[in-house]
């Protein structure tokens, strides 16, 4: 039985134009939403705006860096401009730095990671709540986290566990402020997901697979599907006593 839980909804998906952020996008567009992709680069979000078109669903795509504040607000600005309300965000949008021991790691990376993962984050919910609480049906907010971080440390990955730590902290932080103003903040905190965010240097899908049955007690990565699924639930209505909280998706790698 096909669902359509997000009909008539305006959702805006940061880092929507690749790997969990497609996913993400193209599943809202599937359940009915009117969804926003947004990113560095217009080639890879006009390709997930089409496979949405294909699909039956409604999604445009606005080139726009998380890092700068005024690109978030004119982000905003332009989404409720053309479809009259913001229902929900999923900041997703996030890089990868690392691959060193701490003291090794370039300052330029660190600085990179603060800029994009937590800044980046920061001033797309400080937008999307400025916004959503002028609504009289507020809003939902998903931030995407990991497993790295607020759940889990491997070596090599400090830098990168440092921002998603933050990533969590500032999700249920804002929660706390906001959940009077009637905007609802959740995180997921995916583990290793089926993108190439997650393979190692000159690693293929397969050399992944072979790898994470050793490392994960589920003995595989998640699917983009599977991230997906569990943001629409937090965006969801089922969902609207749940507040601040942070849905680890790991297959157990984080217990
Ligand atoms: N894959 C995993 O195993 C995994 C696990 C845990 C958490 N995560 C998190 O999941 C999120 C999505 O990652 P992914 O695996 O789907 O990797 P991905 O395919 O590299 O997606 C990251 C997206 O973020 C966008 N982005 C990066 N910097 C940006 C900026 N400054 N402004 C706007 N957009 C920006 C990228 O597009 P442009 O470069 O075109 O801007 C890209 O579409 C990230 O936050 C990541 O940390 C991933």
């Amino acid at each position: 039985m096909s669902r359509s839980r997000f009909t008539d909804r305006t959702v805006l998906v940061t880092g929507g134009g690749s790997g969990l952020g497609r996913a993400i996008a193209l599943a809202f567009a599937a359940e009915g939403a009117a969804v926003v992709v947004a990113g560095r680069t217009r080639t890879t979000l006009d390709e997930t705006v089409v496979l949405a078109e294909r699909a039956g669903g409604t999604a445009v795509a606005q080139v726009a860096d998380v890092a700068h504040a005024t690109d978030m607000d004119a982000l905003v600005r332009t989404t409720v401009d053309r479809f009259g309300s913001l229902d929900v965000a999923v900041n997703n949008a996030g890089v990868f730095r690392g691959g060193q021991p701490i003291a090794d790691l370039p300052e330029e990376d660190w600085r990179t990671l603060l800029d994009i993962n937590v800044t980046g984050v920061l001033l797309a919910l400080r937008a999307e709540i400025r916004q959503m609480r002028t609504q009289p049906d507020g809003g939902a907010v998903v931030n995407v986290s990991s497993n790295l971080g607020p759940h889990k440390q491997l070596p090599s990955t400090t830098a990168y566990a440092a921002s998603k730590a933050a990533v969590s902290a500032l999700s249920a932080g804002a929660a706390l402020d906001h959940i009077a103003d009637g905007v609802r903040i959740n995180a997921v905190s995916p583990g290793a997901s089926a993108t190439t965010m997650s393979l190692r240097p000159g690693e293929t899908d397969d050399d992944r697979a072979v790898r994470m049955k050793e490392e994960s007690p589920l003995g595989r990565v998640s699917s983009t599907e599977e991230v997906a699924e569990a943001v629409l639930y937090l965006a969801s209505d089922a969902a609207a006593s749940v507040v601040g909280t942070d849905l680890v998706i790991d297959g157990g790698a984080s217990l």
